[in-house]
Protein backbone atom coordinates (compact mmCIF):
# COMPACT_ATOMS: atom_id res chain seq x y z
CA UNK A 1 0.00 0.00 0.00
CA UNK A 2 1.08 3.32 -1.25
CA UNK A 3 0.79 5.92 2.04
CA UNK A 4 1.97 9.86 1.62
CA UNK A 5 5.28 10.72 1.72
CA UNK A 6 4.80 13.54 4.36
CA UNK A 7 8.76 14.48 4.20
CA UNK A 8 8.31 18.65 4.28
CA UNK A 9 10.40 20.80 2.02
CA UNK A 10 13.34 21.47 2.04
CA UNK A 11 14.31 18.07 2.82
CA UNK A 12 12.11 16.65 0.18
CA UNK A 13 12.23 18.31 -3.83
CA UNK A 14 10.59 17.68 -6.24
CA UNK A 15 12.64 19.09 -8.74
CA UNK A 16 15.60 17.16 -7.70
CA UNK A 17 14.42 14.63 -10.29
CA UNK A 18 14.43 17.14 -13.26
CA UNK A 19 17.66 18.67 -12.65
CA UNK A 20 19.15 16.73 -15.76
CA UNK A 21 18.31 14.51 -19.12
CA UNK A 22 19.26 11.19 -17.40
CA UNK A 23 17.58 11.43 -14.43
CA UNK A 24 14.65 12.68 -16.64
CA UNK A 25 14.63 9.56 -18.78
CA UNK A 26 15.25 7.30 -15.55
CA UNK A 27 12.09 8.75 -14.05
CA UNK A 28 9.52 9.06 -17.14
CA UNK A 29 6.76 7.18 -16.51
CA UNK A 30 5.09 6.91 -19.89
CA UNK A 31 6.74 7.09 -23.54
CA UNK A 32 5.59 7.16 -26.68
CA UNK A 33 7.07 5.08 -29.59
CA UNK A 34 6.52 4.67 -34.12
CA UNK A 35 4.91 1.38 -32.37
CA UNK A 36 1.64 2.92 -30.78
CA UNK A 37 0.84 5.02 -34.17
CA UNK A 38 -2.16 3.39 -36.43
CA UNK A 39 -1.60 5.93 -39.41
CA UNK A 40 -5.17 6.81 -40.97
CA UNK A 41 -4.92 7.00 -45.04
CA UNK A 42 -7.78 8.02 -47.86
CA UNK A 43 -7.58 6.22 -51.24
CA UNK A 44 -9.47 7.38 -53.87
CA UNK A 45 -10.02 5.56 -57.21
CA UNK A 46 -7.88 7.98 -59.13
CA UNK A 47 -4.29 8.79 -60.69
CA UNK A 48 -2.33 10.90 -58.47
CA UNK A 49 -2.71 12.38 -55.09
CA UNK A 50 -5.68 15.28 -54.08
CA UNK A 51 -4.97 17.58 -51.46
CA UNK A 52 -7.51 17.96 -48.46
CA UNK A 53 -7.96 21.82 -47.90
CA UNK A 54 -8.97 21.25 -44.13
CA UNK A 55 -6.13 18.79 -42.92
CA UNK A 56 -2.82 20.23 -44.11
CA UNK A 57 -0.32 17.55 -44.97
CA UNK A 58 -2.74 15.10 -45.49
CA UNK A 59 -3.85 13.67 -49.51
CA UNK A 60 -6.05 11.70 -51.04
CA UNK A 61 -4.08 8.79 -52.73
CA UNK A 62 -3.83 6.22 -55.73
CA UNK A 63 -3.74 2.42 -54.93
CA UNK A 64 -0.12 3.04 -56.35
CA UNK A 65 0.14 5.87 -53.10
CA UNK A 66 -1.17 3.78 -50.74
CA UNK A 67 1.42 0.90 -51.10
CA UNK A 68 4.27 3.59 -51.46
CA UNK A 69 3.21 5.12 -48.24
CA UNK A 70 2.74 1.59 -46.38
CA UNK A 71 6.09 0.63 -47.05
CA UNK A 72 7.61 3.67 -45.74
CA UNK A 73 5.19 3.50 -42.64
CA UNK A 74 6.56 0.08 -42.11
CA UNK A 75 10.16 1.10 -42.46
CA UNK A 76 9.58 3.92 -39.74
CA UNK A 77 7.72 1.71 -37.22
CA UNK A 78 4.34 1.82 -37.53
CA UNK A 79 2.40 -1.25 -36.84
CA UNK A 80 -0.57 -0.72 -39.02
CA UNK A 81 -2.66 1.69 -41.40
CA UNK A 82 -6.52 2.34 -41.42
CA UNK A 83 -7.71 2.85 -44.70
CA UNK A 84 -10.34 5.43 -45.73
CA UNK A 85 -12.25 5.19 -49.17
CA UNK A 86 -13.38 7.99 -51.23
CA UNK A 87 -15.70 7.12 -53.20
CA UNK A 88 -17.00 8.10 -56.31
CA UNK A 89 -20.17 10.10 -55.80
CA UNK A 90 -21.80 8.11 -59.13
CA UNK A 91 -21.12 5.01 -57.14
CA UNK A 92 -23.47 6.17 -54.09
CA UNK A 93 -26.63 5.29 -53.85
CA UNK A 94 -29.63 5.66 -50.79
CA UNK A 95 -28.80 1.68 -49.02
CA UNK A 96 -24.72 2.01 -49.83
CA UNK A 97 -24.61 -1.41 -51.60
CA UNK A 98 -20.99 -0.28 -53.14
CA UNK A 99 -19.90 -1.04 -49.88
CA UNK A 100 -20.35 -5.42 -50.18
CA UNK A 101 -19.18 -4.91 -53.16
CA UNK A 102 -15.97 -7.42 -52.81
CA UNK A 103 -14.34 -5.46 -56.01
CA UNK A 104 -15.42 -2.00 -54.75
CA UNK A 105 -12.25 0.47 -53.78
CA UNK A 106 -11.81 -0.76 -50.38
CA UNK A 107 -11.13 -4.25 -51.20
CA UNK A 108 -8.89 -3.30 -54.18
CA UNK A 109 -6.61 -1.01 -52.13
CA UNK A 110 -6.63 -3.89 -49.01
CA UNK A 111 -5.60 -6.60 -51.60
CA UNK A 112 -2.33 -4.29 -53.22
CA UNK A 113 -0.90 -3.62 -49.33
CA UNK A 114 -1.10 -7.00 -48.93
CA UNK A 115 0.38 -8.32 -51.70
CA UNK A 116 3.33 -5.55 -51.48
CA UNK A 117 3.41 -5.27 -48.04
CA UNK A 118 2.09 -8.28 -46.21
CA UNK A 119 3.59 -7.28 -42.59
CA UNK A 120 1.68 -4.18 -41.97
CA UNK A 121 -1.72 -4.59 -40.19
CA UNK A 122 -4.54 -3.11 -42.11
CA UNK A 123 -7.39 -1.95 -40.76
CA UNK A 124 -10.99 -1.26 -42.41
CA UNK A 125 -13.32 1.26 -41.08
CA UNK A 126 -16.89 -0.56 -41.46
CA UNK A 127 -20.02 1.93 -41.66
CA UNK A 128 -22.26 2.85 -44.93
CA UNK A 129 -21.44 6.93 -44.81
CA UNK A 130 -18.67 6.57 -47.66
CA UNK A 131 -21.36 4.81 -49.72
CA UNK A 132 -24.42 6.41 -49.21
CA UNK A 133 -25.99 9.62 -50.86
CA UNK A 134 -27.36 10.89 -47.28
CA UNK A 135 -23.87 10.63 -45.88
CA UNK A 136 -25.40 8.47 -42.99
CA UNK A 137 -23.68 5.71 -41.51
CA UNK A 138 -26.72 3.26 -41.80
CA UNK A 139 -29.59 2.56 -44.15
CA UNK A 140 -32.65 4.97 -43.71
CA UNK A 141 -36.31 4.80 -44.07
CA UNK A 142 -38.39 7.82 -43.73
CA UNK A 143 -35.69 9.77 -41.78
CA UNK A 144 -35.13 6.65 -39.08
CA UNK A 145 -31.79 5.07 -39.19
CA UNK A 146 -32.67 0.97 -39.37
CA UNK A 147 -30.69 -0.34 -36.82
CA UNK A 148 -30.77 -4.23 -37.52
CA UNK A 149 -31.08 -4.07 -41.13
CA UNK A 150 -28.07 -1.76 -41.31
CA UNK A 151 -26.18 -4.18 -38.91
CA UNK A 152 -26.74 -7.12 -41.65
CA UNK A 153 -25.52 -4.68 -44.24
CA UNK A 154 -22.39 -4.03 -42.03
CA UNK A 155 -21.38 -7.90 -41.74
CA UNK A 156 -21.50 -8.06 -45.81
CA UNK A 157 -18.98 -4.78 -45.69
CA UNK A 158 -17.18 -7.31 -42.79
CA UNK A 159 -17.11 -9.75 -45.02
CA UNK A 160 -15.64 -8.65 -48.51
CA UNK A 161 -13.22 -6.68 -46.23
CA UNK A 162 -11.92 -9.99 -44.57
CA UNK A 163 -11.81 -11.88 -47.91
CA UNK A 164 -9.99 -9.42 -49.22
CA UNK A 165 -7.41 -9.25 -46.63
CA UNK A 166 -8.48 -6.64 -43.92
CA UNK A 167 -6.78 -7.57 -40.74
CA UNK A 168 -8.83 -5.36 -38.46
CA UNK A 169 -12.41 -4.73 -38.51
CA UNK A 170 -13.54 -1.54 -37.30
CA UNK A 171 -17.50 -0.53 -37.04
CA UNK A 172 -17.67 3.14 -36.51
CA UNK A 173 -21.30 3.28 -37.70
CA UNK A 174 -22.26 2.89 -33.70
CA UNK A 175 -25.39 0.87 -34.37
CA UNK A 176 -26.62 -1.58 -31.32
CA UNK A 177 -25.71 -5.61 -31.68
CA UNK A 178 -23.22 -5.08 -34.71
CA UNK A 179 -20.02 -6.35 -32.91
CA UNK A 180 -21.31 -9.78 -32.22
CA UNK A 181 -23.07 -10.05 -35.55
CA UNK A 182 -19.88 -9.49 -37.18
CA UNK A 183 -18.40 -11.63 -35.58
CA UNK A 184 -20.87 -14.62 -36.06
CA UNK A 185 -20.63 -13.71 -39.36
CA UNK A 186 -16.59 -13.63 -39.81
CA UNK A 187 -16.79 -16.77 -38.05
CA UNK A 188 -19.26 -18.85 -39.99
CA UNK A 189 -17.08 -17.98 -43.22
CA UNK A 190 -13.91 -18.57 -41.53
CA UNK A 191 -12.51 -15.83 -40.98
CA UNK A 192 -11.85 -16.62 -36.91
CA UNK A 193 -8.59 -14.59 -36.58
CA UNK A 194 -9.98 -11.22 -38.22
CA UNK A 195 -9.22 -8.79 -35.28
CA UNK A 196 -12.30 -6.87 -34.40
CA UNK A 197 -11.56 -3.20 -33.06
CA UNK A 198 -14.83 -1.53 -32.29
CA UNK A 199 -15.22 2.15 -32.39
CA UNK A 200 -16.91 1.23 -28.88
CA UNK A 201 -17.71 5.00 -27.83
CA UNK A 202 -17.88 7.14 -30.45
CA UNK A 203 -19.07 10.83 -29.81
CA UNK A 204 -21.61 13.07 -31.99
CA UNK A 205 -18.47 15.66 -32.28
CA UNK A 206 -17.91 18.51 -34.49
CA UNK A 207 -14.47 17.59 -34.89
CA UNK A 208 -15.39 15.51 -37.53
CA UNK A 209 -15.61 17.96 -40.23
CA UNK A 210 -12.32 17.86 -41.77
CA UNK A 211 -12.68 14.33 -42.40
CA UNK A 212 -16.11 14.37 -43.63
CA UNK A 213 -14.32 16.80 -46.60
CA UNK A 214 -11.69 14.38 -46.87
CA UNK A 215 -14.41 11.26 -48.01
CA UNK A 216 -16.89 13.53 -49.39
CA UNK A 217 -19.75 12.77 -47.37
CA UNK A 218 -19.95 16.59 -45.82
CA UNK A 219 -22.02 17.47 -48.73
CA UNK A 220 -24.04 14.63 -48.59
CA UNK A 221 -25.44 14.88 -45.17
CA UNK A 222 -26.06 18.48 -45.60
CA UNK A 223 -27.31 20.06 -42.20
CA UNK A 224 -28.07 16.98 -41.12
CA UNK A 225 -26.47 15.04 -38.08
CA UNK A 226 -25.92 11.98 -36.18
CA UNK A 227 -27.09 11.93 -32.77
CA UNK A 228 -29.48 9.15 -32.84
CA UNK A 229 -26.35 7.08 -33.14
CA UNK A 230 -23.44 8.27 -31.60
CA UNK A 231 -22.96 9.21 -28.67
CA UNK A 232 -23.91 12.78 -26.50
CA UNK A 233 -20.67 14.57 -25.66
CA UNK A 234 -21.69 15.23 -21.88
CA UNK A 235 -22.08 11.40 -21.25
CA UNK A 236 -19.36 8.80 -19.54
CA UNK A 237 -21.08 5.78 -17.87
CA UNK A 238 -22.44 5.56 -21.28
CA UNK A 239 -19.29 4.81 -22.84
CA UNK A 240 -18.92 2.10 -20.21
CA UNK A 241 -21.88 0.63 -20.88
CA UNK A 242 -21.19 1.01 -24.61
CA UNK A 243 -17.85 -0.76 -24.03
CA UNK A 244 -19.13 -3.45 -21.94
CA UNK A 245 -21.28 -4.58 -25.10
CA UNK A 246 -18.88 -4.57 -27.25
CA UNK A 247 -16.21 -6.45 -25.47
CA UNK A 248 -18.97 -8.93 -24.27
CA UNK A 249 -19.90 -9.29 -28.19
CA UNK A 250 -16.53 -10.12 -29.10
CA UNK A 251 -14.76 -7.10 -29.77
CA UNK A 252 -11.02 -7.47 -28.82
CA UNK A 253 -10.01 -3.83 -29.02
CA UNK A 254 -11.86 -1.17 -28.24
CA UNK A 255 -11.94 2.71 -29.59
CA UNK A 256 -12.45 6.09 -27.70
CA UNK A 257 -13.25 8.89 -30.43
CA UNK A 258 -12.83 11.83 -30.76
CA UNK A 259 -9.48 12.13 -28.61
CA UNK A 260 -8.81 15.33 -26.51
CA UNK A 261 -11.62 16.02 -25.40
CA UNK A 262 -12.36 12.37 -24.27
CA UNK A 263 -9.01 11.79 -22.59
CA UNK A 264 -11.52 11.01 -19.07
CA UNK A 265 -13.33 8.41 -21.48
CA UNK A 266 -10.12 6.75 -22.55
CA UNK A 267 -8.97 6.82 -18.66
CA UNK A 268 -12.23 5.42 -17.17
CA UNK A 269 -12.02 2.75 -19.71
CA UNK A 270 -8.75 1.62 -19.34
CA UNK A 271 -9.33 1.50 -15.51
CA UNK A 272 -12.88 -0.15 -15.86
CA UNK A 273 -12.36 -3.09 -18.62
CA UNK A 274 -8.51 -3.33 -19.10
CA UNK A 275 -8.69 -3.91 -22.67
CA UNK A 276 -6.62 -3.04 -25.17
CA UNK A 277 -7.86 0.80 -25.55
CA UNK A 278 -7.54 2.90 -28.99
CA UNK A 279 -7.59 6.75 -29.10
CA UNK A 280 -8.26 8.58 -32.64
CA UNK A 281 -6.59 11.70 -32.48
CA UNK A 282 -9.16 12.62 -35.07
CA UNK A 283 -9.32 15.03 -38.19
CA UNK A 284 -10.62 18.13 -36.39
CA UNK A 285 -7.76 17.90 -33.79
CA UNK A 286 -5.56 17.54 -36.33
CA UNK A 287 -6.17 20.81 -38.25
CA UNK A 288 -6.98 22.63 -35.30
CA UNK A 289 -2.67 22.04 -34.75
CA UNK A 290 -1.94 22.40 -38.05
CA UNK A 291 -3.70 25.74 -38.74
CA UNK A 292 -1.82 27.19 -35.34
CA UNK A 293 1.85 26.12 -36.79
CA UNK A 294 1.03 27.14 -39.77
CA UNK A 295 0.03 30.17 -37.91
CA UNK A 296 3.41 30.50 -36.46
CA UNK A 297 1.19 30.12 -33.07
CA UNK A 298 2.03 26.61 -32.04
CA UNK A 299 5.46 24.65 -32.22
CA UNK A 300 4.19 21.87 -34.48
CA UNK A 301 6.19 19.05 -33.69
CA UNK A 302 6.66 19.58 -29.66
CA UNK A 303 2.52 20.12 -29.29
CA UNK A 304 2.34 16.78 -31.64
CA UNK A 305 4.45 14.78 -29.72
CA UNK A 306 2.69 16.23 -26.24
CA UNK A 307 -0.55 15.35 -27.77
CA UNK A 308 -0.20 12.08 -28.65
CA UNK A 309 2.10 11.22 -25.28
CA UNK A 310 -0.82 12.70 -23.22
CA UNK A 311 -3.07 9.84 -24.83
CA UNK A 312 -0.82 7.37 -23.56
CA UNK A 313 -0.65 9.04 -20.46
CA UNK A 314 -4.64 8.71 -20.38
CA UNK A 315 -4.37 5.01 -20.76
CA UNK A 316 -4.41 4.60 -24.45
CA UNK A 317 -2.67 1.46 -26.11
CA UNK A 318 -2.56 2.69 -29.57
CA UNK A 319 -3.43 5.71 -31.45
CA UNK A 320 -5.14 6.71 -34.50
CA UNK A 321 -3.42 10.18 -36.03
CA UNK A 322 -2.86 11.76 -39.34
CA UNK A 323 0.24 12.84 -37.73
CA UNK A 324 1.85 9.24 -37.37
CA UNK A 325 4.40 9.51 -40.00
CA UNK A 326 5.83 12.76 -38.79
CA UNK A 327 5.31 11.79 -35.09
CA UNK A 328 7.51 8.07 -35.97
CA UNK A 329 10.60 10.85 -37.71
CA UNK A 330 10.49 13.07 -35.05
CA UNK A 331 10.81 10.46 -32.54
CA UNK A 332 13.04 8.36 -34.59
CA UNK A 333 15.54 11.52 -34.53
CA UNK A 334 15.29 12.00 -30.78
CA UNK A 335 16.48 8.46 -30.63
CA UNK A 336 19.25 9.07 -32.53
CA UNK A 337 19.80 12.72 -30.61
CA UNK A 338 19.83 10.51 -27.26
CA UNK A 339 20.84 7.08 -28.26
C1 LIG B 1 -17.32 7.22 -40.50
C2 LIG B 1 -16.17 7.76 -39.77
C3 LIG B 1 -15.99 9.09 -39.36
C4 LIG B 1 -14.70 9.17 -38.85
C5 LIG B 1 -14.14 7.89 -38.92
N1 LIG B 1 -15.08 7.03 -39.49
C6 LIG B 1 -16.85 10.28 -39.49
C7 LIG B 1 -18.21 10.28 -38.97
O1 LIG B 1 -18.59 9.45 -38.13
O2 LIG B 1 -18.95 11.13 -39.44
C8 LIG B 1 -14.06 10.42 -38.34
C9 LIG B 1 -12.58 10.45 -38.33
C10 LIG B 1 -11.98 11.80 -38.20
O3 LIG B 1 -12.64 12.84 -38.00
O4 LIG B 1 -10.74 11.86 -38.29
N2 LIG B 1 -18.24 6.47 -39.83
Amino acid sequence: MWTPQRVPFPTLRHRRKRTTGWIRDLVRENALSARDLIYPVFVHGQEGEGEVGSMPGVRRLSIAGLVDIALEARDLGIPALAIFPVIDPSRKTLDGDEAFNPDNLICRAVRAVKEAVPDVGIVCDVALDPYTTHGQDGIVRDGIILNDETVEALCKQSLVQAQAGCDVIAPSDMMDGRIGAIRTSLDGYGYRDTLILSYAAKYASAFYGPFRDAVGSKAALGGADKRTYQMDPANTDEALREVSSDIDEGADMVMVKPGLPYLDVIRRVKETFSVPTAAYHVSGEYAMLKAAAQNGWLDERACMLETLLGFKRAGADMVLTYAAMDAAHWLAEDEGATG
